[in-house]
Formats: structure tokens, C-alpha cells, sequence
């Protein structure tokens, strides 16, 4: 299969990048020209990697077509492009519903959305997409876990959680700078921090989705340290502070009409 992106941007780099690095990456890729720095590192490092001239190019060299530009500059630059009635089109554009798209694309009607992350670079984390098809189900499978969800209501709700990447990074760095502050040596407070969430991260990603709350329970042996923690978080609305921060994000893409 010819995959070919439009917009050769920071999620287009994760995804050719995992593509690229499956047992059996697709034949050809071929990038938009811009992000020229982007696609040229992209296609120094991958064979199978081609730099189109412009993105009509791209259209009309592929089968299957990732749009993946900022959301702002979605129509005029899909608008300008000629599309085929039989293309598979991916649109990883944050915000724009398929009907919008649809629009865009005509008279391509084969149209998923999806919410691909740039740990698909390393194979890793959910790919959420609406609606299923069997072949974007294929190609997410190589790159993360292909998670297909019910409406476009789902995948706001999930573009919503998406954002709790930056607050989890910064709560490691909060705990980091307690532990530097407490007496550790910066580096092992960075390495100890790295691997202890990581490594219970990858244990509740194990357990079945609805025991969340169990993994806690276990974890919290009666009078212990974990047990005092979570004490003292809840006697602080703590976990309030990220549902609170969940609802702004969802009301704001409510407001951005994304089908939420
Ligand atoms: N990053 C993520 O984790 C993530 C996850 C899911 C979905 N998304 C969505 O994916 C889309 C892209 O996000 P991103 O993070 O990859 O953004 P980005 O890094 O800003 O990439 C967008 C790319 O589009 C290029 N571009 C600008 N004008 C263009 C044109 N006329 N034709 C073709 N390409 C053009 C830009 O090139 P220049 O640099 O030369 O302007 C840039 O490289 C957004 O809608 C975003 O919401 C992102």
C-alpha cells in the first residue's frame, strides 16, 4: 500500500517513523514537502520514504492519504486538491468532524478520523479512530493499539484525556524536584521517578481496563505510606483538580463544534 501524508508535521513524523519500523512497512510513503526539514530527516532515514513536490503529488501518487495539518489551515489547503472517489483517507485533524472533511475530500468518501499520539513512533499507545474499518484497523495495529470507538462523540471525549499527557509529564517533574529537594542526587530522583511510573504504568495497562480502582486499593496496604498518601490527595480534592481540568478541555472542544 502507498501511504502519503499531507502536512509532514510533529504527528506525521511519529507515525512514519513507527510505519517504517513494523516487520512489513508499506512499499512506498510519500510526505509533503513541508515541514522541509522534517521530511527531508524522513526520508534520509527511511528507504521507503519519498519527499513529494507538492501535495496534489502526493494525492495522486497514493491510495491512502493522511491529512495531518494544523485545523486552521485544513480547508484552504485540502480545498485546493483534487481528490479520487476511491482513496482511503485518514484525517488525524484534531477538531474537524468527517462531515467537514467530507466536504473537503470529495469525492473520496472512504473517511476515518483518528487520534494517533507520538508514542506510535515507538509502536506504543492508543490509536482511537471512528468509524472502524478494516483497513485503518491494519495499519494502527503495527503503530500502538488500534482502539475503535462508537460516534465522534467518543473520540472528543478522548481527545479530551489526550490532554493529560503534559500534566502527567509535569507531575513526574513535580515529584523530581520534591525528591531533589528532599536530599536525592537529581539524577537518581530522575531515573528513580522514570522507571517507578513507568513501571506501574505498564502494570495497570496489564490488568483489565475496569480495575483502576482495585490496583489503588492493593497498593494501599492499611496503615501504610500509600495508603497515607492517597489520604492526604483526596482530603485535598487532588484528583478534582484533573477532572476539573478535563471538563475546561471538553467544553472547549464542545465550543469547536468536534462532535462531542
Ligand atoms: N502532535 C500530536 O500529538 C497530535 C496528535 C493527534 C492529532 N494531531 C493533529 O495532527 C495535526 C498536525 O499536528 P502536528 O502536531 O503534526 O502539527 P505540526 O507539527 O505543526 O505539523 C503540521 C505541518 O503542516 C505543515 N504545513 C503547513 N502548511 C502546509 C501546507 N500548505 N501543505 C502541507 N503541509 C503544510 C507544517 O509545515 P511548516 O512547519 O513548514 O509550517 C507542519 O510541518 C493537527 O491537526 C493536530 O491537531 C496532533
Amino acid at each position: 500500500m502507498k501511504i502519503g501524508f499531507i502536512g509532514t508535521g510533529a504527528i506525521t513524523t511519529a507515525m512514519v517513523e513507527g510505519l517504517c519500523t513494523t516487520e512489513n512497512p508499506p512499499s512506498d510513503i510519500v510526505v509533503s514537502p513541508r515541514n522541509k526539514n522534517k521530511a527531508e530527516k524522513l526520508a534520509a532515514r527511511f528507504e521507503n520514504v519519498r519527499i513529494a513536490g507538492d501535495n496534489q503529488i502526493v494525492i495522486d501518487e497514493c491510495d491512502c492519504i493522511v491529512l495531518a495539518v494544523v485545523p486552521q489551515i485544513a480547508a484552504p489547503v485540502l480545498g485546493a486538491l483534487h481528490f479520487r472517489k476511491k482513496q482511503q483517507i485518514i484525517s488525524v485533524i484534531a477538531i474537524k468532524l468527517i462531515s467537514e472533511i467530507k466536504s473537503l475530500v470529495d469525492p473520496a468518501t472512504d473517511i476515518i478520523r483518528a487520534i494517533p499520539l507520538p508514542t506510535a513512533a515507538r509502536h506504543m499507545g492508543p490509536i482511537a479512530f471512528f468509524p472502524y474499518t478494516s483497513w485503518a484497523d491494519k495499519i494502527f495495529r503495527d503503530i500502538g493499539d488500534s482502539i475503535a470507538v462508537n460516534d465522534e462523540k467518543e473520540l472528543g471525549i478522548i481527545a479530551a484525556i489526550t490532554a493529560l499527557m503534559a500534566p502527567y509529564y509535569a507531575l513526574m517533574e513535580a515529584v523530581c524536584r520534591w525528591g531533589v529537594a528532599a536530599g536525592m542526587d537529581s539524577k537518581a530522583s530522575g531515573s528513580y521517578v522514570g522507571s517507578m511510573f513507568q513501571a506501574i504504568s505498564v502494570l495497570a495497562r496489564e490488568s483489565s481496563a475496569d480495575c483502576f480502582e482495585n490496583l489503588a486499593a492493593e497498593a494501599s496496604t492499611p496503615g501504610g505510606l500509600n495508603e497515607q498518601a492517597l489520604k492526604e490527595i483526596r482530603k485535598q480534592d487532588g484528583f478534582d483538580a484533573f477532572t476539573k481540568a478535563l471538563d475546561v478541555v471538553l467544553a472547549r472542544l464542545k465550543g469547536s463544534s468536534a462532535g462531542c
